[in-house]
């Protein structure tokens, strides 16, 4: 027989207004290879069909199901029961807007942000739905990937303190998406526009390097080195 774990979870609908946020504790026994995904199934599953939370893929890949977990963002698809205590305390991510229980909407996050810096490659060539392919390197391909594995998850936004001091602040995933499409050839905005883009509170000039985006990033891209990298490029090309 596994362990009894004692799942605490937030409970609030903001449809509801009269019903006030509350924490709703349910007794889960554990199994061999169990995740939080996998406990919260059966909590809807068995014991309580109304609790809201998210996932699509169930590995890893989507970023729905983040959440904190134990006070610490994390998705609950990649987090195994073993590594905590048999006391889980689960809440939704902080800054997205709560859609309910563990439920927050960071499309919407992520689409206001994308829009805010742009984040597509930008070009004056219409669309040829018939020409090949643009050839690029291999390692500049590889370092384009590198830039672009995020799967919009919003741990690294949840556990940044700075979101909460400077609300308009694009976090590391924005900055982050900016590096991407300044490293690619076929985005045709300058180092200027980039700067124009980045050198400001909201964006570069806003992170105070706290760290914890790259201690949180479950797709473990190594957001701190990332970030150093880009904003000494952006200062260079301040400076010409
Ligand atoms: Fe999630 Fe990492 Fe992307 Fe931030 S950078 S949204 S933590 S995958
Ligand atoms: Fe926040 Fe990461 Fe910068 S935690 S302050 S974006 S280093
Ligand atoms: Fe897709 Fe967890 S369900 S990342």
């Amino acid at each position: 027989m596994g362990r009894e774990l004692k799942v605490s979870v937030f409970r609030y609908n903001p449809n509801e207004p009269k019903v006030k946020p509350r924490v709703q504790e349910y007794h889960v026994e554990e199994i061999d290879g169990m995740t939080v995904f996998q406990v919260l199934t059966y909590i809807r599953e068995r014991l309580d069909p109304s609790l809201l939370f998210d996932f699509v893929c169930r590995a890893a890949i989507c970023g729905s199901c983040a959440m904190l977990i134990n006070g610490k963002p994390k998705l609950a698809c990649k987090t195994q029961t073993s590594l905590l205590p048999n006391k889980i305390q689960l809440m939704p991510l902080p800054v997205f807007k709560l859609i309910g229980d563990l439920s927050v909407d960071t499309g919407s996050w992520f689409r206001m942000m994308s829009e805010k810096v742009g984040g597509w490659v930008n070009t004056k060539k219409e669309f040829d739905k018939n020409a090949l392919e643009e050839k690029m390197s291999n390692d500049l391909a590889q370092e384009i990937y590198e830039l672009d594995r995020c799967i919009e998850c919003g741990c690294c936004i949840a556990g940044c303190t700075t979101m909460s001091l400077k609300p308009n602040f694009i976090g590391a995933a924005g900055i982050l998406r900016v590096a991407r499409f300044y490293t690619d050839p076929r985005d045709e905005r300058n180092e200027k526009d980039f700067y124009d883009i980045l050198g400001t509170e909201e964006g570069m000039f806003g992170c105070m390097s706290l760290l914890a985006c790259d201690d949180f990033c479950p797709k473990e891209i190594p957001l701190m080195s990332q970030l150093a990298t880009f904003r000494r490029k952006m200062v260079l090309a301040s400076l010409k």
